[in-house]
């Protein structure tokens, strides 16, 4: 009998319907803005694996980095049973946490991607066959229910997508996070670190256009799902570096003034030449910052690992 069970705790419409309310709402206000996890069809996701390989995209090997270095200092101060795992995509670097713990028995992938949770269950499941894989199709800012497994439970959420969230969402979502833990489970928590500009911007404008594509990707979805009438090519894909805010902002640009059609909404949307439609930020943290949201919440930072550059940080904390 197989260990893997996947749970889609998102009706088989829901995601059409959330995404015509994001869509109405983000490109009938100024400025106009789409919510990231829409990027993330089975294309979206194929084409962020290929991010994490870019050379400018240090984000993966930094905190692949951490993770083969500390993987057992984890595995020793939380001796989790349980490991959730939210935004797990390809699971790929929870390899070193899964052959670090000797004693767990579930491993819960919370992913709004199918694909990419059937993939990464498959991969994992040949190195682990004895592992309750129990993925959940599910949206991580909205509380997902997640299965009766035993304690300590550990909570992951890697690859600085926490930094997708912007400020007021990032502190609702850690609170959600807090309700899953019981006093004395823990959260991992992988940030990445404000550094030199050019870095930054580099790791989300690469030479060879992978994330301007995946940028775009956006409106092939909004193509598919809702038939919008929409050329990706008529838009440029923009990463500017926020400094007041310390979040590189990925916008798409009108090369032109156009009109972006979408019938099934009844929606006809104006662009001017230039109009930058926001469609994601991704916040980078400094320590003292982590350590005080996380105090927000409800979670105490007992442990904070950097790779060897000072590129990302990987934070363990304990609910309170
Ligand atoms: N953790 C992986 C993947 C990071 S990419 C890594 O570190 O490489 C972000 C992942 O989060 C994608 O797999 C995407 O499908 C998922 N995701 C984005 N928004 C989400 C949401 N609101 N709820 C659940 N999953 C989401
Ligand atoms: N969590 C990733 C990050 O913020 C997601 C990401 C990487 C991304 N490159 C992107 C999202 C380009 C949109 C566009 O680093």
């Amino acid at each position: 009998m197989s260990p893997f069970l996947l749970t889609r705790t998102l009706p088989e419409d829901a995601t059409t319907a959330a995404l015509r309310a994001d869509v109405l709402h983000g490109l009938t206000r100024t400025p106009k803005t789409l919510p990231p996890k829409w990027f993330y069809d089975t294309r979206g996701s194929e084409l962020f694996e290929e991010i994490t390989r870019l050379p400018e995209y240090y984000p993966t090997r930094a905190e692949r980095e951490i993770l083969a270095e500390r993987a057992p200092e984890i595995a020793a101060a939380t001796g989790a049973r349980t490991l959730v795992e939210l935004g797990s995509g390809s699971s790929e670097k929870t390899r070193f946490l899964l052959d670090a713990l000797p004693s767990l028995h579930s491993y819960v992938p919370v992913d709004v991607s199918e694909s990419a949770l059937n993939g990464a269950a498959e991969a994992l499941l040949a190195d682990h066959p004895d592992l309750n894989v129990h993925a959940l199709i599910a949206d991580f800012t909205h509380g997902p229910t997640l299965p009766v497994t035993p304690g300590p439970r550990l909570v992951a959420f890697l690859g600085g997508t926490i930094g997708n969230l912007l400020p007021d969402e990032r502190a609702l979502f850690l609170r959600s996070v807090r309700a899953m833990l019981d006093p004395g489970d823990f959260l991992l928590l992988g940030t990445d670190l404000v550094k030199d500009e050019a870095v930054l911007v580099r790791a989300y404008d690469d030479a060879a256009g992978v994330t301007a594509e995946f940028n775009k990707n956006v409106l092939a979805v909004l193509a598919r799902e809702l038939g919008a009438d929409v050329d990706p090519g008529d838009f440029d894909h923009v990463a500017r570096w926020d400094r007041d805010n310390e979040w590189i902002e990925m916008r798409l640009r009108a090369r032109s003034a156009l009109t972006v059609k979408i019938p099934e909404l009844d929606l006809v949307v104006p662009f001017e030449q230039g109009e930058e439609l926001r469609t994601e930020v991704s916040a980078k943290f400094r320590q003292d910052g982590v350590r005080t949201e996380l105090a927000a919440a409800g979670m105490d930072l007992t442990h904070w690992w950097t790779d060897g550059e000072g590129r990302f940080a990987l934070s363990l904390a304990t609910a309170s």
